[in-house]
């Protein structure tokens, strides 16, 4: 065996011990594996990752303990180790322009909350937007750490539905926040990082940009930058970055300022605040599948992408506005649409519930001024994140947006949770998808052809040998 099989023949091991070993298990990832396969996937908060990724995300990294980071660990067996965390920390310095690049963190979450708990004591203020309006549960949010254990102050949008940046710096100015948090989870606009650092200098306040759904178009120049202009600069991976889970932590030119409390330079509040504030053993294998997916974002192909995702969120948005629909803000200017359903009559979750019946996913979403709670919601949030991925450009995009209208124009609701979809309509809805799943199938996930609903899920048989070609 060369270099270059042994580790194919590790994973194929695997696979197998897999399905001979646990049929159950390999069922339910076989059978996740084709639900992928064969829905049309329009959810803003994900994407599909390339095989090399998911490959790196289960490699033998898995079996090192490291604590510490590169060159300063409290385990032995590192030094491999070390280079591909190095590896990781230079590709994502390298994709965002950052000075300062932190690839342990778990996810966006926990990197938001590094962050904040390092920056600002219990009963602290910050500044973040609210949830109604598109922020994030980190930014603030009472069922979260962020407003349970600060005092958390909630900016929205104005009448036109875009950040209101004069409320912004009213409500810096009068309750002196310690930090302000920028960044959202389903604002279709362009975010003003500088005006945002601004009004927090005016009021001694640092800046956390949370990117996790921007991160690509930042990359590739379709969104401007924070990284000079915030302090700190959080993502996850697993979105625009087409990583594995889990989160970055960046910083710009502030990245050697002084700290608070004399908390040495800035950045070593980030890195003191990962390991040992926050966690423990990094996940390596996730950190090697993070420079696998970084080692991609500098493509021309990366690019592309990143254009094409915009490109059908604008077009998604013209579709549902020239059918009688209203958009939130009239528009996109990145991967995402948000559409008010409850002006045509149904909640979001009834839509949500009624599409996945058809075999398409959206997210329900409240929307500006929602009434209905968070489970319910008023709206829907559709992303472009893996139409792109699968080829599908603005073209392709009034095909989508008729097929969620003749859903949602069809579903008779019994109430906020419940509704009517006759069978004929989800036959036929069903039918027109699984052909948009043949046409632009998920890049690398061998199409099997059955349909969704005549899949069986047994295995535990002597497994088939793979054709080479
Ligand atoms: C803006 C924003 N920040 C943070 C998160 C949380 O990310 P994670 O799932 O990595 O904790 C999300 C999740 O969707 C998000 O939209």
């Amino acid at each position: 065996m060369t270099n270059d099989t042994i580790l194919a023949k590790y994973v194929q091991q695997g696979i197998e011990h897999l399905y001979s070993g646990d049929p159950t298990l390999y069922g339910l990832l076989y059978e996740e594996y084709h639900r992928q396969a064969n829905v049309l996937t329009m959810v803003a908060a994900s994407s599909v990752v390339d095989p090399s990724v998911l490959i790196c995300d289960s490699m033998v990294p898995v079996n090192v303990t490291a604590e510490g980071y590169p060159g300063a660990r409290f385990h032995a067996g590192c030094k491999v180790i070390d280079k591909i965390e190095q590896l990781a920390i230079d590709r994502a310095k390298e994709a965002f322009g950052a000075q300062y690049a932190n690839v342990q963190s778990h996810s966006a979450t926990t990197a938001n909350q590094v962050v904040m708990c390092r920056l600002l004591k219990p009963g602290d203020t910050l500044l973040g937007m609210e949830l109604n309006s598109g922020g994030h549960l980190t930014h603030g949010s009472k069922a979260s750490v962020s407003g349970q254990y600060f005092n958390a102050i909630g900016y929205g949008l104005e009448n036109h539905e875009r950040i209101d940046y004069e409320r912004v710096h009213r409500l810096a100015q009068e309750h002196m926040p310690k930090l302000i948090i920028c960044g959202t989870t389903a604002y279709p606009r362009i975010i003003d990082f500088e005006r945002f650092r601004e009004i927090a200098d005016e009021v001694g306040a640092y800046v956390l940009a949370d990117i996790t759904h921007i991160a690509g178009l930042i990359i590739a120049g379709l969104h401007p930058s924070p990284i000079d202009h915030v302090h700190f600069t959080t993502t996850c991976t697993h979105k625009q970055i087409y990583g594995p889970r889990g989160g970055l932590i960046m910083m710009g030119k502030d990245y050697d300022r002084p700290a608070p409390d004399g908390k040495g330079k800035l950045f070593e509040v980030v890195q003191k605040g990962v390991f040992p504030f926050f966690q423990g053993a990094p996940n390596l294998n996730s950190i090697a599948a993070k420079a696998k997916a970084l080692g991609m974002v500098l493509t021309p192909e990366f690019k592309e992408r990143m254009k094409r995702i915009v490109a059908d969120a604008r077009a998604l948005a013209r579709c549902f506005m020239e059918m009688g629909y209203h958009v939130i803000t009239g528009g996109s200017d990145n991967h995402l649409v948000v559409v008010d359903v409850i002006s045509n009559g149904i909640t979001g979750l009834v839509a949500e519930k009624a599409l996945e019946d058809c075999n398409i996913v959206v997210n329900k979403n409240r929307i500006p001024g929602d009434q209905q709670s968070a489970f319910i919601t008023s709206g829907i949030r559709i992303g472009t994140n893996s139409l792109a991925l699968k080829g599908m450009g603005p073209e392709e995009m009034p095909m989508c947006a008729e097929l969620i209208h003749r859903v949602l124009s069809s579903v008779r609701p019994l109430d906020d949770r419940t509704f009517e979809l006759d069978k004929s309509v989800k036959t036929s809805i069903r039918a027109e998808v699984a052909q948009i799943c043949k046409r632009f199938p998920i890049p690398c996930y061998p199409y099997s052809g059955e349909s969704v609903e005549k899949f069986d899920g047994v295995y535990g048989q002597p497994m088939r040998a793979v054709a080479s070609s």
